[in-house]
Order: structure tokens, then sequence, then C-alpha cells
């Protein structure tokens, strides 16, 4: 996973904490967890919402932010304690460095060093606790290329396979915010939605996110679609990313089930992606529409190259286009086949239960399981080509035989 910081800052005076806040925001490994304009206040405020750093601006009154920090550093040691000030007297910065500072950082302050405090703290973490070691996040961003191709369905399975092992920590969110329907696939009556999440999102904190994630008995949380239809959306691009962000913290993968609209935020998403899964079957309308979809991939910057082209129901019918001709048509490989099994598929969505539950040995299920492994392996280890290639076709039988 990746470090995520997050932080509490203080500072009476609003117009440099509006800056800091500001800066602050801007950082996306970082997430302010809470602001406070009083030094007297800001004791209960770190005890409260246990930050990673606590940045004091000390310029208003300089001896009270000095005893601030020490307080700081007594009742919670495990906190990084920050101080910005626009003076660089030997003395202040010798007195903060003695109260137990771990950072003396010039106001206003400035990004790189601002990165570059949190760097030494990150390399100190890493050192202690080997947590540089811990895999990043992987961001998964499912996409399809028809409606009911059956990209929901591949969101559900694979978080679930994922989430069986031990060390990973798996969230699927919802991102078609009309039509959505993951929460039916996982039998959940979600009492937050994304809805709740947008529209608290300027006071965000880390417990508020994860009341707003459902967990499954099967291993992964849901951040559902809003409950109802409205005309715009309720999160934008942007906000997006802060709440992934802070996501980011706590799960190992995260899955994001995007619109076919490919509206800006589903271009978010794709864009925060580690892998973009393009879910096709083998019939033609499929088959154009994924070659359009590479097409307005191409156009940003990163994206194309993420793409994992997955055929979706291989054996469906016998009309079905064969893998040779599909992969010249589209003119890459096809990344993982998934085998049709549509009584499976149907009895698992209408009982709400994922295949895991529904089938554990069935052939899907197992499917979704060397899938995961698969993506799972190439995203984190950079598995070479050649390897990935032998892989797929150990697993290719999964998916029938090519026509
Ligand atoms: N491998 C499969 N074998 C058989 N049936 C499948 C398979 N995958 C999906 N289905 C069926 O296809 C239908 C659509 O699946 P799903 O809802 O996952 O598609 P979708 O792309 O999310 O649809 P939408 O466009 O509505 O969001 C479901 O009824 C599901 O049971
Ligand atoms: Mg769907």
């Amino acid at each position: 996973m990746k470090s995520m910081f997050r932080i509490a800052l203080v500072d009476p005076n609003d117009s440099s904490r509006g800056m800091l806040k500001k800066l602050l925001l801007g950082i996306d490994i970082v997430w302010l967890e809470a602001e406070s304009s009083r030094y007297e206040f800001f004791p209960d405020v770190v005890v409260q919402t246990q930050p990673d750093i606590a940045l004091v601006a000390i310029d208003a009154d300089p001896t009270a932010g000095l005893q601030l920090v020490a307080k700081i550093v007594h009742d919670l040691p495990h906190c990084n304690v920050f101080v910005t000030s626009s003076s660089q007297e030997g003395s202040l910065i010798l007195q903060a460095i003695r109260n137990g500072a771990k950072e003396f950082l010039n106001s206003p302050l400035k990004i790189d060093d601002f990165l570059a405090a949190i760097d030494r703290i990150r390399l100190q973490k890493g050192g202690q606790s080997g947590e540089s070691h811990s895999k990043p996040t992987q961001i998964i961003t499912v996409c399809g290329v028809s409606g009911g191709v059956g990209c929901t369905s591949l969101s559900i399975n694979l978080a679930c396979a994922l989430a069986q092992r031990d060390s990973n920590t798996v969230a699927i969110i919802d991102l078609d915010l009309a039509m959505g329907d993951a929460d039916v696939w996982l039998d959940i009556i979600p009492d937050y939605t994304i809805q709740d999440v947008a529209e608290n999102i300027t006071r965000l904190d880390y417990s508020l996110l994860k009341r707003s994630l459902t967990k499954h008995d099967s291993g992964p949380c849901l951040l559902p679609r809003p409950v109802e239809i409205e005309d715009r959306a309720p999160i934008t691009p942007d906000e997006l990313k802060r709440v992934i962000s802070l996501l980011k913290s706590t799960f190992s993968h995260l899955i994001i089930d995007v619109s076919k609209s490919y509206n800006p935020l589903d271009v978010a998403a794709l864009e925060i992606a580690d892998s973009i899964v393009v879910v096709t079957q083998l019939d033609l309308p499929c088959l154009r529409n994924v070659v359009r979809l590479l097409q307005f991939l191409e156009r940003y910057e990163k994206l194309i190259s993420k793409v994992k082209v997955v055929v979706n129901r291989m054996g469906l019918d016998e009309t079905q286009i064969s893998l040779n001709k599909a992969t010249e048509t589209i003119g890459r490989e096809i990344f993982f086949q998934l085998p049709n099994d549509y009584a499976t598929m149907v009895e698992s969505r209408n009982n709400g239960v994922p295949l895991i539950v529904q089938a554990p040995k069935g052939k899907l299920t197992r499917a979704f399981e060397q899938f995961a492994i698969l993506l799972d392996g190439q995203v984190t280890e950079e598995t070479t080509s050649e390897e990935a290639k032998k892989k797929r076709g150990l697993f290719s039988f999964l998916g029938g035989a090519p026509k």
C-alpha cells in the first residue's frame, strides 16, 4: 500500500492557514484530517484524530506554539510534529527541536521542502517497520464495450478472488452512478453511498470514509452508487481522486466499475488506474467497440499501456468470432478469457452471493482465481511478457480452446 500521511494543522492566522491548507490539499499522499485556528484546542484535536503529522505554524505566538509542540510530543509520541515559521532564529529552531519537533520548515512553506520532510519520515518509518516493502495499492478500473458485457460480475468476482488472500484488503467502487448494481450482486443494502462521501468531501476524514463502505462477508468492501438517479454527477473527478487517495492508505486493491458513457468521471478513474481491464465478448459489435475504445484511450497520455483486454463468456455459442480473428481485429493480445457459465452466474446474481460462495469449485470461480493471480502478479511484479504468455497458456484451458 502506498503510504498516505494524515495531517492535522494548526495556525491561528487565517490567511497563512488558508495557504497551508491549499498546499496540503494539492498533495496526493497527504490527507488533511483536521485543521484548527486555536493552539489551546489542538491537543484534543490530535488525540481524537491521531494524525501521522501535526503541522504547527508558530508565527502567531512562538512561545505558545513551542509549548504546544512539547505537549503533542508528550501526548502522542507516534505523531511527527512539523513546525513552520518565517523566523530563522537559531534559538527558536533549537527550542523546537528540543521540544521534539521532527522538522522546522520555512514559512511560507514550499511544496518541495514539505515533500522532502515527508520523505525523511517515510524513510524512518520504512526502517522501523519495514513498511517500505509493503505492496503499493493496485487500482484496477473495469470498463466495457457494450451493455451487459460482464463488467460488474467481473469486478465483484475478481474482488472476492483477490480478497481470499489474507494480505489483501479490497474495495469495490461502483462508479456506474445511474445504473450500477454492484450492491445487488453482493446483496448489500448500504447505509451510505458515494453520494454521502461526496457531500462530506470537505470534512471527510478517515473514519467517515470507512463508515461509508459496507464490508461483505466474503471479504471486499463496497462503496455503492447513489440511491437516486440524479441529472448531474454527485462527485467531481478531482473529488474522486481525493477519495481514492484516502482509500489507498487502507486497501491493497481498489476495483472501480465505471459506467459505459466514458464521461469525465470515468476517465478520471481510468487515469488513476494501474490496470484498465477492458471487458469484451467475441461478437462483431463488441470487437468494433474495442477498437473504438482503444482509439479513444490513445488520446490520453499513459492510458493505452495499462489496457488488458479480457474476453468474457468464452464458448457462448457457435457464432462467436475466433480468438485469432479477434486478436487480429483489435491489434493486441487477449490478456485473459473467462468461460461462459450463465446458469451459475445468474444464480449467483439472483442470490446476491459471489461465485466463491455460490460455486467454490466451479470452472468460472477457478478462472476468476487464476485471473486474480495473473493480474496481481502482473501489476506488482512486472512479470515479463514471456512469463505472462506461459501463464496465459496454462490458464487458457479454463476459457475453452481458442477457435
Ligand atoms: N462469464 C459469464 N458467463 C455467463 N454469464 C455471464 C458471464 N458474465 C456475465 N454474465 C451475465 O451477463 C449479464 C450481465 O453481466 P454484468 O451485469 O456483469 O454486465 P455489465 O457489463 O456490468 O452490465 P451493465 O452494462 O448493465 O453495467 C448478467 O446476467 C450475468 O449473469
Ligand atoms: Mg454493470
